[in-house]
């Protein structure tokens, strides 16, 4: 699969994302020659820039010469302010000149990795100056970074703002854990395999777990992480686009519309917590200073651009039940945060106890409920855990594991999430983009949670940087009788 001609847009050009994602994307497709000569990159953002400056950062990241060859020449940079029309004038000028030059066809991938409160001025600018239109035979499509709004409400303002532009197959919503290998290994594992899908539900599965864990803080994006929080920065996308792909029926194949309408009715059928049963099914925390002595670690309200009385929750656990035929009964477990002890991104899906067991008690000391681990990151692969019997004289059975690992097993490279999306959009395949009744459907979910913690005046629970979460998450699970599994 290689890129048709076209010009990549990157507004938000001189950020973080721009640097430490999408340029190494763009130079991977390149070294890959996934790109046609006929390719180019223009770079908008508020800092002045020469056209060399940003080549020379753009190619900065490029490891080999043919890829800087490949590339130079097609790469410039406009500066202006996103709400200033002559921005979007002096661009129209760039991309015209590079499709006369580099042959670009008029194929034009606008790029938004700026702050939100960019959105609404570059889609207004770009439509100022007519670039939302493509010519008969181009393209012009947007891709949108997250996040999607702050709440369903807002959301719903954006994408009047977008579809005001934009027509809906236009539109690429990004979610990058959607390109990540392993969580398209859900689909294959569930859709390409007959064995599993006769033990996929509420008949087998006792529960599922869905963790993901970072080891570190909010760094230098605390300015950003105030207004967001671990629901709206990770539990609202990633947690609940792969508990989605984990959960939904088969689609019929997996083309675009299929795959998103089986999301879709899964994320419909998550029951919404009611006021009463809220504080039970919802954890958030905080982490304060913690670690080792020699690797202490701040506190979130000591991080730069956090307030520090900060109420924002850098954990968030909850326990979801989908009101499905599949699923009805079975508690689904989610947790995310920061500064945990270990990184590590997993579905685990905890199967019941045997109906009856003809051994002993005390023959089955070390066995543990069988469960199938899909491991997203690190470590990718998958772990089958069973029970074994212990070699020796006596019959005691003690909790073993099968485990197939991408590392071992397959030769090939797996591409990083934003090459494989940037591909996609370039090739205007929308299959892993999320569409606008997904946004609102998360949304759904989270914001009466969200709503719920913003108006409770109690102090926000903490834990100690490098552990597990707070204690009110412990309980959240332990309650039913289950706990937490040790993801490291
Ligand atoms: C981003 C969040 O979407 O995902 C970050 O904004 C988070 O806060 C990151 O660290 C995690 O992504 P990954 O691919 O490292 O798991």
């Amino acid at each position: 699969r290689s890129a048709p001609p076209a010009t990549l847009v990157i507004f938000g050009a001189s950020g973080d994302l721009t640097r430490r994602k999408l340029l190494p994307a763009v130079e991977s497709l390149a070294r890959h020659n996934r790109l046609p000569a006929e390719f180019a990159l223009v770079g908008v953002a508020r800092t002045p820039m020469a056209d060399e400056e940003f080549a020379s950062s753009a190619l900065g990241v490029s490891r080999s010469l043919s890829d800087k060859a490949q590339l130079q020449g097609g790469i410039r940079y406009v500066s202006g302010g996103y709400d200033d029309p002559a921005t979007y004038k002096r661009l129209a000028e760039v991309l015209d000149e590079l499709d006369a030059t580099r042959g670009t066809s008029g194929n034009r991938l606008f790029y938004l990795s700026t702050p939100a409160e960019a959105f609404e001025p570059v889609i207004n600018g770009l439509a100022g100056a007519g670039l939302n239109h493509a010519r008969e035979d181009s393209f012009a499509r947007l891709v949108i970074e997250k996040p999607y709004g702050r709440d369903l409400e807002t959301a719903r303002e954006l994408d009047a703002v977008v579809h005001s532009a934009f027509d809906e197959p236009q539109v690429f919503r990004i979610d990058h854990y959607l390109g990540k290998d392993t969580v398209q290994n859900v689909l294959a594992l569930r859709f390409a395999n007959s064995i599993f899908q006769p033990i996929w539900d509420r008949s087998w599965v006792d529960h599922v777990q869905i963790t993901v864990a970072e080891t570190l803080g909010v760094g230098t994006r605390g300015g950003f992480y105030e207004h967001a929080g671990a629901m709206r920065d990770i539990v609202q996308n990633h947690v609940l686009q792969v508990l989605a792909l984990a959960l939904m029926e088969p689609p019929a194949s997996f083309d675009a519309e299929g795959l998103r309408n089986e999301k879709v009715k899964l994320l419909q059928a998550i029951r919404l917590p009611t006021n009463r049963d809220i504080a039970d099914l919802a954890v958030r925390g905080q982490y304060t200073r913690g670690g080792t002595r020699q690797d202490l670690m701040a506190g979130y309200r000591e991080e730069v651009g956090v307030d520090p009385l900060s109420r924002t929750e850098t954990y968030a656990a909850m326990r979801l039940n989908v009101d499905n035929w599949r699923w009805a009964g079975v508690p689904f477990y989610v947790r995310t945060g920061k500064r945990l002890p270990a990184r590590v991104t997993e579905v685990a899906l905890q199967f019941q106890r045997p109906p009856h067991l003809p051994i002993p008690q005390d023959q089955l000391t070390g066995l543990e409920a069988d469960a199938l681990i899909l491991r997203i990151q690190p470590n990718e692969g998958i772990s089958l855990r069973f029970g074994a019997k212990v070699p020796g004289h006596s019959f005691r059975v003690r909790t073993a594991s099968m485990d197939f690992s991408y590392e071992q097993t397959f030769a090939e490279e797996s591409p990083e999430a934003y090459e494989r999306l940037l591909l996609d959009a370039l090739l205007g395949d929308p299959t892993l983009f999320i569409r606008s009744d997904e946004v609102e459907q998360c949304w759904r979910i989270v914001d009466p949670i969200i709503e719920h913690w913003a108006n409770d005046p109690s102090p926000i629970p903490t834990y100690e940087a490098a552990s597990w979460g707070p204690t009110d998450a412990e309980r959240l699970i332990d309650r039913s009788g289950r706990h937490w599994r040790d993801s490291r």
